[in-house]
């Protein structure tokens, strides 16, 4: 039995030299140390042996399985080292290899369009205040001066939620909520966002799209004022020379209400196909706040006026960029977002 125990430990530290990595290393382990293995069973059977040999026995196959612990621990050692070697070696970084490139993103064009917009208005003294798309009936149209049944209301085709909620169909509903929130400070806001109509999707028109509503209320706010700030509104964002004609218009929520155009800035008022020949280009519905729309927000008429505009956000960006059909912003497709 010790001639066993002899030969057992030097079979199994033989082995140990040829292993070359963990895995072999734990198979070697359950074969020479495991529960199963010719040692744990000498172990095990130590009490069927005579009282003589028992403790010789017993000695010697403790020894042997320290020692085949030890001879194990300094191999797991040995191995975990040059694996770290192996990997280091191996798996090392070429840091002169060029880097996956990282995809950038970039601000929609309605995005930055919208920005430079702000920019103008922040220059002007014009605060951006957010309203929001879900919206009354009553702010929508009542308190826009248009009650139930207002023939006006046929201008603005609606996505109704249901007999009082509905999709707004322009900004304009923001004037009464600022309104109503600034009573009684001077009001000086641009009101952008998305607008819904239950319109037919053309190269022009989109169900979806922006407005940036303009309100400015105060004492003395006259036409001009409006004209004035149009004007440099569109000198700033499509360059100086631009020029403005104002014609008679009408939004039931303004009196007087205009329509303000500037020069087409592709052919600088020749007539081409992008002002159909007119030599100009519309810029935005406006005029002065109806008396009415000024008491529905608390300001009394006597005392205060103020003038509101309402500009599309996709058009003026075709313009200067001379895109031919707006139903290229959202259509998602990255070869033409990519191009602003
Ligand atoms: C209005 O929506 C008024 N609320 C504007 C206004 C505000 C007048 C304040 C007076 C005082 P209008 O329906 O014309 O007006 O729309 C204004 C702008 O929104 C248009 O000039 C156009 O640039 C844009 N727009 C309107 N419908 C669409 C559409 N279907 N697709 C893309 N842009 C549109």
């Amino acid at each position: 039995m010790l001639e066993n125990l002899h030969k057992l430990r030097d079979k199994a530290l033989h082995a140990l030299e040829s292993i070359t990595d963990s895995e072999e290393l734990e198979n070697w382990r359950i074969e020479h140390l495991g529960r199963k293995s010719e040692l744990s069973q000498i172990l095990r059977n130590l009490g069927q042996l005579s009282p003589e040999e028992r403790p010789a026995v017993g000695q010697l196959a403790n020894e042997v399985k320290l020692a085949l612990e030890a001879a194990y621990d300094d191999k797991a050692k040995v191995l975990k080292r040059e694996e770290l070697e192996r990997a280091l070696r191996e798996q090392r970084i070429d840091v002169t290899l060029p880097g996956r490139p990282v995809s950038l993103g970039r601000l929609h064009l309605t995005t930055q369009t919208l920005r430079e917009i702000y920019a103008i208005f922040g220059q002007m003294g014009f605060q951006v205040y957010e309203s929001p798309d879900v919206e009354t009936d009553e702010l929508n149209f009542g308190l826009l001066n248009m009650p139930p049944h207002h023939p006006a209301r046929d201008m603005w085709d609606t996505f109704w939620i249901s007999d009082e909620v509905l999709l707004r169909t322009h900004t304009s509903p923001g004037q009464i909520r600022v309104m109503r929130e600034r009573y009684p400070e001077p009001i000086r806001v641009i009101l952008p966002g998305k607008c819904y109509r239950y319109e037919q999707v053309t190269a022009r028109s989109e169900h979806q799209f922006y407005q940036v509503e303009g309100l400015a209320v105060g004492h003395a706010i006259t036409l001009t004022d409006l004209i004035g700030t149009l004007t440099e509104f569109a000198r700033r964002l499509y360059g100086p020379q631009r020029r403005i004609r104002i014609r008679g218009s009408y939004f039931p929520f303004t009196e007087p209400s205009i329509e303000a155009d500037m020069d087409c800035i592709l052919c600088g008022g020749e007539g081409c196909r992008v002002c159909r020949y007119s030599g100009w280009l519309e810029v935005c519905g406006a005029g002065m706040v109806h008396p009415v729309v000024l008491q529905n927000g608390g300001y009394d008429p006597d005392e205060w006026s103020g003038f509101a505009f309402g500009l599309g956000v996709e058009r003026p960006a075709m313009v200067k960029y001379n895109i031919d059909d707006i139903r290229l912003f959202y259509g998602n497709d990255l070869r033409f977002l990519r191009q602003f």
